[in-house]
């Protein structure tokens, strides 16, 4: 090789490494889209905020409604897991009524229903809540939310994140204004996925280093 294409061989050598490297960039994850925090973040002291929303401890009854369990891992954009990150997370019980004095729907309450957890990710960045199918709301009204989580994530060296997890295959999904707002790459990665397991989702949750 004579020096004029060794210097052309070692620049183009070069510049694909560059373009690799960039592209690698280019391809890091998305992070969880972020969502509205909604009027019901829950504001009434509540003690009892662990990961089985379906009993309320001091209770002897369990919520109604189709009992679900979610579980996910947090990661960071490069799908490292995040341990110790605060999940904050309320939903509607199954009337799609929310345990919060600013919910004036005649939808019921249901005094089993825990409506609010606040868990940590452990080991490898995972966490797993047993809860309800949330209902859609408010009851009877033509622009019904279509049934949601919200969550409310925070880890000292990312960006908090508030957002809502969806459910898939449910038909007012396509009538929701917040989650019509997302592109299609959005709601894949707010939406839960099915497992194997009838009524066990899946959901990781992606936060942006700061
Ligand atoms: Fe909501």
């Amino acid at each position: 090789m004579n020096s004029i294409k060794r210097r052309n061989f070692i620049k183009t050598a070069i510049l694909g490494s560059l373009a690799s490297v960039l592209t690698a960039k280019a391809q890091a994850n998305m992070a969880t889209p972020r969502d509205a925090q909604g009027p019901f973040y829950p504001i009434t002291p509540q003690k009892d905020k662990d990961a089985d929303l379906t009993k309320v401890k001091g209770k002897s009854g369990t919520a109604k409604g189709q009992i679900i369990e979610i579980f996910g891992q947090v990661l960071d954009q490069d799908l490292n897991p995040i341990e110790d990150v605060t999940i904050d997370l309320w939903q509607a019980n199954t009337f799609g009524k929310y345990h919060h004095p600013h919910d004036d729907s005649e939808a019921p309450i249901d005094e089993n229903f825990q409506s609010w957890a606040i868990l940590q990710s452990g080991t490898e960045g995972k966490f797993r809540f047993k809860t309800v199918m949330p209902g859609a709301y408010p009851l009877n009204s033509p622009d019904q939310r279509t049934p949601h989580i919200h969550f409310k994530i925070s880890k000292f060296g990312y960006h908090s994140l508030l957002t809502q997890l969806y459910f898939p295959d449910q038909p007012l999904n396509d009538k929701d204004g917040l989650y019509g707002s997302k592109s299609k790459e959005q709601q894949v990665m707010m939406t839960a996925k099915t497992t194997a397991q009838k009524n066990v989702l899946k959901y990781d949750i992606i936060l942006a280093k700061v």
